[in-house]
């Protein structure tokens, strides 16, 4: 299962959710292969590494994201993954528009997976990149959970 997360400058939110999820998959028992990765609608800071301010909030919490730098979301990734899970509406509807429309709903908000259908603050602009990292981990945790979930089902 190929999971895709999206904001607006990849840079922040979704590597953030792109490095916490692929550390609760390796802690979780879970038996599939899952790859994780993360994309920018925008094309404003392709290229560049994670921004320093969230790259050392993962430090803190013992995440290494070294390596990761930014790419923009293509048409063709909607075919490649199976989720995409976006960090706030405007990623959704930017999703929307370069993909067409969403025929197989793989196009969800972080939230939604936490029972929760509020968007993620972009600490780009809020500068709470610890509130930011608190809320994609309850989101990440909620993804965690409808994997087994999938697995059992199996
Ligand atoms: P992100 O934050 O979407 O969480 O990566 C942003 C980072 C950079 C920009 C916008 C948002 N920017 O326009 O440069």
């Amino acid at each position: 299962m190929k999971i895709l997360f999206v904001c607006l400058g990849n840079i922040c939110r979704s590597p953030m959710a792109e490095f916490i999820l692929k550390d609760l998959i390796a802690k979780s028992g879970l038996k599939g292969h899952y790859s994780v990765s993360s994309a920018a609608t925008s094309d404003e800071v392709i290229g560049d590494p994670v921004y320093p301010p969230a790259a050392e909030t993962l430090s803190a919490h013992g995440l290494d994201c070294s390596g990761k730098t930014a790419v923009q979301f293509q048409r063709k990734d909607y075919g490649e993954y199976d989720l995409i899970v976006a960090m706030e509406r405007s990623n959704v509807r930017q999703l929307i528009k370069t993909v067409g429309s969403d025929p197989y709903e793989k196009i969800r908000l972080l939230l939604s997976f936490a029972g929760d259908p509020g968007d993620i603050a972009d600490p780009w602009y809020t500068r709470d990149f610890e509130k930011a990292y608190r809320e994609i981990y309850k989101g990440c945790e909620g993804i965690i959970r409808l994997l087994k979930k999938r697995e059992k089902g199996k």
